[in-house]
């Protein structure tokens, strides 16, 4: 199957909201020291940029999860690989590449709250909006997209363009 791309968002506009998410972050965690936990593999482009647009201490650590087949979801998520940190009675963000049909998030948020954390917010980079009662479960949003397959920035197709450095939608060619 051929594809083509259509840039649907711009590095630089990447760059202008991920440093926008950074200072809100930095501002709502002051005097905090928040736990950064990103979902491997989608968010860790996502997440490499916003920890360096956040001016507090603040830890680093990853889970994974698998969910997607292709550009369809299974709807059966499967932890992968767990946290190593102790996020007990700590501040706690969890950073998503995509907010689809919001099993994974919803499975994650569930999973990191039988671990007792002092809070928990969730960062998405992007949101298709089909899920309106995950959407409220997160506080800080990227960009509402169509909903459209995506790629690049940590976003893949069957693995393939995640180095790409700006959001496109995946067109299929005849
Ligand atoms: P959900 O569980 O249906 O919300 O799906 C979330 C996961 O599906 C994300 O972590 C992504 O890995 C993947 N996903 C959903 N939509 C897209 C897309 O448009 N492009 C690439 N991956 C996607
Ligand atoms: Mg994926």
């Amino acid at each position: 199957m051929l594809h083509s791309l259509e840039v649907l968002i711009a590095s630089q506009k990447i760059a202008a909201r991920v440093q926008e998410l950074g200072s809100q972050i930095s501002k709502d965690y002051t005097d905090k020291q928040p736990v950064l936990i990103g979902i491997l593999n989608g968010a860790f482009v996502f997440m490499a940029d916003l920890m360096r647009q956040i001016d507090i201490p603040h830890a680093s650590d990853f889970l994974r999860v698998k969910s997607y087949r292709s550009d369809r979801s299974t709807g059966v998520i499967q932890l992968d690989a767990d946290i190593t940190v102790s996020i007990k009675g700590r501040d706690v963000i969890l950073i998503e590449d995509i907010l689809d049909t919001g099993t994974t998030l919803d499975f994650l948020i569930n999973h990191l709250l039988k671990k007792e954390p002092l809070s928990l917010k969730v960062c998405c980079f992007l949101d298709k909006g089909r899920n309106l009662s995950v959407r409220e479960k997160v506080s800080y949003t990227g960009f509402k997209i169509p909903d459209q397959f995506v790629v690049g920035y940590g976003l893949d197709y069957n693995d393939q363009y995640r180095f790409l450095p700006y959001v496109a939608v995946l067109l299929t060619e005849r």
